[in-house]
């Protein structure tokens, strides 16, 4: 993700965000963990607490941890000397000393496998690192930020987490509420990503129609602001009008703010990670096990950006099964 400017929002979680990342942004705190669910805007919280600090001269590095294969983890994090196996043909350097006097983002924390958890924990507390194959440590100087969209206490239960790192993370937390619950910061955003969209797309919508706001202040925001910005954004591509009007709005979004039904998310930043809606249940029991089936399919889909296969592999079902089903609820990958 490129570095896009400020954290836009005047609801009072997001000012005391803004707060909360000069502070500890111009601190000595060496750790950082950035919580929130999808899209509330770790990736722009981590990168303002670098650009925000005296390390903002130097490298601010990225480290996705689902998406580095755990078997190559090590070497990308530490780099390896010449010789330390089998094609290791020339030292490397790694990531961890690319950051030096700059910062270091763990994104997806949680995928972080044990063996590599451990040493991250050394390094955090020791500030030295050993390159594979060598038997010198070195120092480094580096600001550690970890996010993850689903709170660690669950996975250290479950012994998917260090217990200590856990610990020696959460020194310093800080959490990003979900749109749906910042109030009227979701029309701020909207005339923020339309400047952008307008800039970028040569175009000049100037508003959105009233029924808009109710839309978007009553939508449930699973993606949150990464679904607003793309949603923006597809309507600046395939609509000519110069107003955003509600026929513009998707009917999936329609469908979940006129029906009453909470969505439920298994993806919530929730320790049981569901929530029942009691209103659906008992009315109608085909239509609440319908909607149910919808909101979880919905969200997955969200989640992976209309990725069937990713989405059926998150649900637990055969990709097979997830298009019969999308079919038979009518809905749109
Ligand atoms: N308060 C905000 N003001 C302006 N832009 C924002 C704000 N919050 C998020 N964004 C933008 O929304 C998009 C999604 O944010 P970001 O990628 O940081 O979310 P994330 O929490 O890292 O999501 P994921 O969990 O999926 O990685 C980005 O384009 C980001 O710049
Ligand atoms: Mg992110």
């Amino acid at each position: 993700m490129a570095y896009q400017g400020d954290l836009v929002g005047e609801h009072e979680s997001i000012v005391e965000t803004r707060r909360l990342i000069m502070r500890v942004a111009q601190s000595k705190a060496n750790t950082v963990v950035i919580y929130g669910e999808t899209g509330t805007g770790k990736g722009l919280v981590a990168r303002l607490l670098h650009e925000q600090s005296e390390r903002s001269n130097n490298e601010f590095i990225d480290v996705n941890c689902a998406a580095i294969p755990a078997n190559l983890m090590e070497s990308e994090l530490f780099g390896f000397e010449k010789g330390a196996f089998t094609g290791a043909q020339a030292k490397k350097t790694g990531l961890v000393e690319a950051a030096d006097g700059g910062s270091i983002f763990f994104d997806e924390i949680r995928e972080l496998e044990p063996v590599l958890q451990a040493k991250l924990l050394s390094l955090l507390d020791s500030q030295e690192f050993r390159r594979v194959g060598s038997v010198k440590s070195k120092k480094v100087d580096v600001r550690f930020i970890a996010a993850t969209n689903k709170i660690l206490s669950g996975e250290v239960r479950a012994g998917k987490f260090r217990d200590d790192l856990y610990y020696r993370l959460q020194v310093v937390a800080i959490n990003i509420t979900p749109l749906r619950e910042r109030g009227d910061d979701v029309l701020l955003l909207c005339e923020y990503f339309m400047r952008r969209f307008n800039s970028r797309y040569e175009r000049n919508i100037r508003d959105i129609e009233p029924a808009v706001a109710d839309i978007f202040r009553a939508y449930y925001w699973p993606g949150n602001v990464r679904e607003l910005e793309n949603l923006l954004e597809r309507i600046f591509i395939l609509e000519s009008e110069d107003q955003i009007l509600a026929r513009h709005i998707p009917p999936r979004i329609m469908r979940e703010v006129e029906g009453d039904a909470r969505p439920v998310y298994p993806e919530d930043l929730s320790d049981d990670g569901l929530h029942g809606n009691p209103r659906s249940i008992g009315s109608d029991f085909y239509k609440a096990t319908a909607d149910f089936q919808r909101q979880l399919i919905e969200k997955a889909l969200a989640t992976n950006n209309g990725n069937v296969t990713k989405a059926s592999q998150m649900l637990g079902m055969s990709r097979h099964a997830l298009r019969h089903q999308i079919n038979k609820l009518n809905l749109t990958p």
